[in-house]
């Protein structure tokens, strides 16, 4: 009766990989649990997931090949618009997701293209606006630019409302922060940059002003969500966040956040199960109204016990 902070199902979205291939469903060794599948495999795995209960999915995609421009990215045959066509064909009411940047498809393993050895934040703008045209005429509820490239939010609502997509809603990763929790999630999108690291798009870990400053600049550019990432070690952005800005408040508890307790579980050195309850209601404590995990399954089940 007194508790202050109820999780719910409603409020978690489950993170997917997917990839090309049939009768795919492959393990990634840093997420123990957590798999690729291929599109035959999806409607069962998103079965599952809707029987559960939970409400929302956030398609990543693994291409085939990988080149300097991140051309899947943008392809209206790349393996995330063939996932969202799949998911909306089978499950009409799962609101579907998709993340939108070019680092699992570049060749360099970039957010953005790079010219003269570096990112070239206006270039890549436009790659990444035709990337979540692509996800919305397949038919994403709602396109999650993650790049971090100055004016992506804007790029993307001027191509999505000029292209007959004004209902598509912009999940904006607004507050991204350069982050080692990103590390396994690197091994299962295959997206690790193979020179210098992202220190120069993403934020410094020691900055929360600035997190304000991302987050109303995205506001500004017509973001329908915004987002704190990682979510626990940021847990103080987002108390923040939620103060100052009344827009729908996400975040991301990450594949590092993830696979540290899985770890600790393994190895009997916490108990695995309240851990992660733990951590998803000091999530939403903290501010959040969705939180994007890998969890979301295991949580939901449980959350469907009590
Ligand atoms: C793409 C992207 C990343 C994550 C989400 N979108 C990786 C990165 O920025 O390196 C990380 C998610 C996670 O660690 O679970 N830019």
């Amino acid at each position: 009766m007194v508790r202050e902070t109820n999780l719910n199902i409603s409020n978690l979205i489950a993170p997917i990989f997917v990839r090309h291939g049939t009768k795919v469903v492959e393990p990634i060794g840093a997420m123990p649990g957590v798999h690729r599948y291929s599109i035959d495999q999806l409607p069962d795995y998103l079965g599952r997931l809707v029987e559960v209960g939970l409400p929302a999915v956030l398609f990543f995609g693994v291409p085939l090949s990988k080149d300097e421009m991140g051309t899947e990215a943008y392809s209206s045959t790349g393996i995330v618009p063939q996932a969202i066509r799949e998911a909306k064909k089978r499950f009409s009411s799962l609101i579907v997701a998709a993340d939108v940047c070019l680092c699992e498809y570049t060749s360099h393993g970039h957010c953005g293209v790079i010219e003269r050895g570096k990112v070239d934040n206006d270039r890549t703008l436009p790659l990444l606006a035709k990337a979540a045209l692509e996800y919305a005429k397949a038919g994403a509820d709602v396109v999650a630019p993650s790049a971090m490239m100055d004016g992506q939010v804007r790029s993307i609502r001027n191509l999505l409302d000029d292209s007959g997509f004004q209902d598509t809603l912009v999940m904006g990763y607004s507050a991204k922060y350069a982050s080692c929790f990103y590390g396994p999630f690197r091994e299962a999108a295959g997206s690790a940059p193979s020179f210098g690291d992202r220190r120069g798009y993403q934020m410094d870990t020691a900055n929360s002003r600035e997190a304000m400053r991302e987050i109303e600049t995205d506001i500004r550019e017509g973001a329908d969500m915004i987002m704190v990432k990682p979510a626990l070690a940021y847990l103080d952005v987002m108390a923040k966040s939620r103060s100052r800005f009344d827009l729908p408040l996400a975040a991301y508890n990450v594949s590092g956040e993830y696979s540290m307790i899985k770890a600790a579980g393994a190895n009997g050195w916490i108990d695995e199960k309240r851990a992660v309850m733990e951590v998803l209601t000091s999530i939403k404590r903290a501010g959040a109204d969705i939180i994007i995990t890998y969890f979301a399954e295991e949580a939901g089940t449980w959350l469907g016990e009590r």
